[in-house]
């Protein structure tokens, strides 16, 4: 791989660990953003990194539907990291118009520009969520779609649209499908959060935790870290038409599980709230990523005890900022 990247969602949680990966690794960033969730201060390490390491970066400002931003950011690009989208299912249900809207009509606006900008390789954040409550655990990239949100159909059409440019012969495509990724950055905000990052943050301000559910449901938490490698790996290998492939660590962990190993990490007990079960959660989860470690040579490294030590530890950086 050489030259610029586009990353899209690049102010956000994963995006902005991907941003500084690819700047440490040389590459010139251009990152396209309309901050609706992602932050300034995510991308202000950038520009020190771009200097240390002979890269340059660059943020547009601006909405991925749009086709003016779109089509100034994807000139004179080598590839498009495209992970700009509502990235949060219980958002979808309350908005499932304006979901569709971003999260697969901004994949046709950005797939469109960066054909005509004759870029070759185009990478698409998509979601295990397109599988629904998977019949089969672990759940395997042949598996049925079975969309149980408008946040799942958003991220199937998207991954469809990548798929019918590259049929064409239009550019190379790769839709990771993303289990539940967690690590630093990520906004413990609002209740539409990932569920470590809620967890960590209530933890360090010594609040209780809400459960939605018995907290016996499980979830494949993936390390931010790991993500990231898998999408630097799809940015270079070199392969024809399109490839969709699950990034999940293949094992799974309950909400209870997670909380006592956050207990060891907080050196106490944690209070519980117990809530209802939210609509479209699903049961359980889990990865076969045997495709990404054939396609990538990837694998999840991180173990789930590293990765809560090293999210608990920004977590209490930032409790003390
Ligand atoms: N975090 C996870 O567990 C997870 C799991 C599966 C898939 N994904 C996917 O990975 C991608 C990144 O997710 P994240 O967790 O970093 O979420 P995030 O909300 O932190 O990042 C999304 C970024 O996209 C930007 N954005 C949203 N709408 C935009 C628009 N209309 N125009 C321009 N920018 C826009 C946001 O400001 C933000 O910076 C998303 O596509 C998400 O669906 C995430």
């Amino acid at each position: 791989m050489g030259g610029l990247i586009l990353v899209t969602g690049g102010a956000g949680f994963i995006g902005s660990h991907l941003v500084d990966a690819l700047l440490t690794a040389g590459h010139d960033v251009r990152v396209l953003d309309d901050f609706s969730t992602g932050k300034k201060e995510n991308l202000r390490g950038a520009e020190a990194l771009a200097a240390a390491h002979g890269g340059h970066f660059q943020l547009i400002a601006g909405d991925v539907r749009s086709e003016v931003k779109m089509r100034d950011a994807v000139d004179g690009c080598a590839a498009v990291c495209h992970l700009a989208a509502v990235a949060s299912v219980t958002q979808s249900l309350a908005d499932p118009v304006g979901t569709g809207s971003v999260t697969h009509g901004g994949t046709v606006n950005a797939v469109r520009m960066a054909i005509d900008a004759d870029v070759p390789r185009f990478v698409l954040a998509s979601s295990c969520a397109v599988y629904g409550d998977a019949a089969r655990l672990p759940v395997a990239e042949a598996s049925a779609p079975h969309p149980l949100s408008p946040y799942a159909e958003a991220k199937l059409a998207a991954e469809e649209t990548c798929a019918a440019a590259a049929d064409a012969g239009q550019l190379t495509a790769v839709c990771l499908r993303f289990f539940n990724v967690y690590g630093p950055r990520q906004d413990p905000g609002s209740e539409y959060s990932g569920v470590i990052s809620r967890f960590m943050a209530a933890a360090s301000a010594g609040a209780p935790v809400t459960v939605y559910g018995d907290g016996r449901q499980t979830r494949d938490f993936v390390y931010v870290g790991d993500v990231v490698e898998a999408l630097v790996r799809a940015l270079q290998r070199p392969h024809s038409g399109v490839a969709t492939l699950n990034v999940g660590s293949g094992t799974p962990t309950s909400m209870l599980d997670v909380l006592g190993r956050l207990e060891e990490l907080a050196g106490g007990p944690i209070e519980r709230r117990f809530e209802e079960a939210r609509s479209g959660d699903i049961r359980e989860s889990r990865a076969d990523a045997r495709r990404a470690e054939w396609v990538l040579g990837w694998v999840a490294g991180e173990t789930l005890a590293g990765g809560l030590k090293k999210t608990w530890a920004w977590y209490q950086e930032r409790s003390h900022d």
